[in-house]
This record gives C-alpha cells, sequence and structure tokens, in this order.
C-alpha cells in the first residue's frame, strides 16, 4: 500500500495533468508585493472583494426566505427577522457589509486615483474598476427597495424620480426602470431581477477581467516613490501578503458582527403608494452627495432647468472619472502631475463636505 506523500504525490500528479497544477503554483510563488510607505493602500482592492463575497453568501441565504412582490416582500423579511433562526443577523450582516464594502471601495479607488495606479499599462483595470463602481452603486440602489418598507418605497420614488431628468431618455429610462409611470409592484420585480441576476452577472464579469489585470500587471508602484528610486523591496504575496489580508478580512468580520448585533438592520412600516411622504426622507450615505447638490442649484440656470444641468454634470463627471488614465498625459509620461492630484482631492473633498452638510444643514430645514 502507497504511503500518505505517495498518495498526496499521486493526486498531485492527476491534477496537475487536468489542470496544470505545477503552472498555477508558479504563478502564485512568483506573485510579490511592492513594500513601500503606501503598501497599506494595496490591501483596500482584497478587503472590498471579500466583502463581495459575503455580500454573495449572505444574499444567498436571504433568497432561501425573499419573496419579491408588493404582497409578500414585506411579511417575507419580517418573518425572516422574526422566526427564522439567526436570519436577522444575516440580513443585518447583508446590509452593514453592503455599506461597509462601499466604504472600503470609494478608499480603494482614491488610493489609486492619488497613487497614480492608473497609469499605463493599467488603463483598462482603471475603467473596470469604475464600471464596477457603478454596479456596486446600482446594487445599493436596488436592494433598498427589496424589503418593501416605507423609507424604502420613497427613497425609490425620489431616485427615479431624478433619473427623469436625463435629458432625451429620461422618461423612457424611468419608465423602463420603475416597470411603468410609478413605483410599484412591477418595480420591486425589476430591482429583484437586476438585484439578484443582472448585475451578479455583470460584476462577475468584471470582477474576473479587473482581477485577471491586476495579476497580469502585477501591483504598481506609485511614481512619488519611483522618483526616489524606493519600491524595489518586495514581499511574498503567499504567504505574507495573504496572512495579512486574512487578519485584515476576520476584523472586519468581527465588526459586521458587533455592528449588526448591536445595530440591527430595521424594518419599519410597510410601503403604503397612497400615503404621504414621510418628512425628511433621505438616500443612502453614499448618493447623499450628489442628492445634495442638486438641492443647492436654483430652479433654473440659463433658463435650463437646474436639475437637468446637475444631472448632465454628474454624467460628465462620471465619464471624465473614466477617462482620466488617457486624460492626465504628464502621469502617462512619468512625469509628477499636480494637477490631477489636485482635481483628485477636491472631489475628495467635495464629496465629503456635502455629505455631511446632507446629514446637518438639510436635517434642520
Ligand atoms: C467591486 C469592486 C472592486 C474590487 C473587488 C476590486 C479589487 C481589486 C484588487 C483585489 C486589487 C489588487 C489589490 C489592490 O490594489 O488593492 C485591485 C487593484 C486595482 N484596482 Fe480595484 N477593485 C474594485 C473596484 C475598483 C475601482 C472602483 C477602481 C478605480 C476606479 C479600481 C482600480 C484599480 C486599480 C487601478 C488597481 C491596480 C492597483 C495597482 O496596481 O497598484 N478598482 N482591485
Amino acid at each position: 500500500m502507497d504511503s500518505p506523500q505517495e498518495q498526496r504525490g499521486g493526486v498531485r500528479r492527476w491534477l496537475d495533468d487536468r489542470i496544470g497544477l505545477a503552472e498555477i503554483e508558479t504563478l502564485v510563488r512568483k506573485k510579490e508585493v511592492p513594500v513601500h510607505r503606501h503598501t497599506l493602500w494595496y490591501y483596500f482592492g482584497g478587503m472590498t472583494l471579500f466583502l463581495f463575497l459575503v455580500q454573495v453568501g449572505t444574499g444567498i441565504l436571504l433568497l432561501l426566505y425573499y419573496r419579491p412582490s408588493a404582497e409578500e416582500a414585506y411579511e417575507s423579511v419580517r418573518f425572516l427577522m422574526a422566526e427564522v433562526e439567526f436570519g436577522w443577523l444575516v440580513r443585518s450582516i447583508h446590509s452593514w457589509a453592503a455599506n461597509v464594502m462601499i466604504l472600503t471601495l470609494f478608499v480603494h479607488l482614491f488610493s489609486v486615483l492619488l497613487l497614480k495606479a492608473y497609469r499605463p499599462p493599467r488603463e483598462i483595470t482603471w475603467v473596470s474598476g469604475v464600471v464596477l463602481l457603478a454596479l456596486v452603486l446600482g446594487f445599493g440602489f436596488t436592494g433598498y427597495l427589496l424589503p418593501w418598507n416605507e423609507l424604502a418605497y420613497f427613497g425609490t420614488k425620489v431616485g427615479s424620480e431624478i433619473m427623469g431628468a436625463i435629458p432625451l431618455a429620461g422618461t423612457f429610462l424611468r419608465r423602463l426602470l420603475r416597470g411603468g409611470d410609478e413605483v410599484t409592484g412591477a418595480t420591486l420585480t425589476r430591482f429583484y431581477g437586476i438585484h439578484v441576476a443582472i448585475l451578479p452577472a455583470l460584476t462577475t464579469l468584471l470582477l474576473s477581467l479587473h482581477l485577471f489585470l491586476v495579476q497580469r500587471h502585477g501591483m504598481s508602484v506609485p511614481p512619488s516613490v519611483e522618483r526616489r528610486g524606493g519600491g524595489t523591496r518586495t514581499m511574498p504575496f503567499v504567504p505574507n501578503f495573504l496572512l495579512r489580508d486574512l487578519v485584515g478580512w476576520l476584523s472586519v468580520l468581527a465588526i459586521l458582527a458587533a455592528l449588526a448585533a448591536y445595530l440591527p438592520a430595521e424594518l419599519g412600516q410597510k410601503a403604503d403608494p397612497f400615503a404621504p411622504a414621510p418628512a425628511g426622507i433621505k438616500p443612502e450615505w453614499y448618493f447623499m452627495f450628489m442628492f445634495q447638490t442638486l438641492k443647492y442649484l436654483p430652479g433654473t440656470i440659463l433658463g435650463i432647468e437646474g436639475e437637468i444641468l446637475g444631472v448632465v454634470g454628474f454624467g460628465v463627471g462620471g465619464l471624465l472619472l473614466l477617462l482620466i488614465p488617457f486624460l492626465d498625459r504628464r502621469t502617462a509620461r512619468g512625469e509628477p502631475s499636480a494637477l490631477f492630484t489636485g482635481i483628485g482631492l477636491l472631489l475628495l473633498l467635495y464629496m465629503l463636505v456635502l455629505t455631511y452638510l446632507g446629514y446637518t444643514v438639510s436635517s434642520t430645514q
């Protein structure tokens, strides 16, 4: 009889012949992560990935009980929270992890922006990242409606109303999203399909491309570090960097568990389309800076409706964000680019200040 070592060798050879285990091993062993004073920021992409996986896992569990219709959605979530063992925990983790994931995603975005990781040859990594951002925000927007409670209903009504301000296609897009002129059970069914099928499929596709490119190009060394002659020191990805990643993931899991236990997701009242909108309807925090900007815009600017200009402005802003690697020619040539560092910092400041104002100024109005 073969010894355990010989048996393991046999399994290894069997797998190697079929899936090229040796090549995968060489690839993993070769992967290195640069070590310098900004290495900390490399952890946020992986953290976002981990949180995405938490969302997939908890989302699948929620699907076991959730029912996507205006008649049953609210009741199915109430049943899950009150009757199903640990149902409250799964739903609360799904809700908290969504928020934390968007936070780590923004940290990831701003760190790669300010460290100029988008410069050649990583333009497509950046572009796939911006599309992922849009998809993740789409998850947030569509998921918010699914419990079919009062806040979700009116939040979606306001959010989809804003979409109607897009010139030319606005009315069509709003109808397409709502499944009619109003937010109804048809909207809920559409949002459900988008949330559990369309967005997961697109995200998986884009994420595979993103991670393939990260693997293909390796981690970039920020130009500021390169110019000082740093960034040549590295650490092996397996096990050194991966174990550090794991410490971060376990910590964030502990934070999620604590948040879910002490501040479980709320449900509130069931949506009633005929009831008046409750006072102080607010979007989720990650949409707040846009919502607040629209509030500050005057009714008309140069004869054009303020809201239309605002929505067009966000569209143009999103497009410019997508094109940054192609616009920042100085960084592409390896020269310092204070302009784009300034734009990045201003954007961050703008988002922070408007979000802050959204929670302070408007709540007293
Ligand atoms: C679901 C969302 C996302 C996930 C799961 C994700 C995941 C990752 C991971 C694991 C890495 C390697 C480690 C790291 O640099 O942190 C990475 C790198 C990168 N990501 Fe993302 N990412 C996402 C969204 C974004 C967004 C929104 C952007 C920017 C618009 C972006 C741009 C980049 C770039 C340029 C790199 C290369 C960094 C370098 O080589 O230094 N990603 N991403």
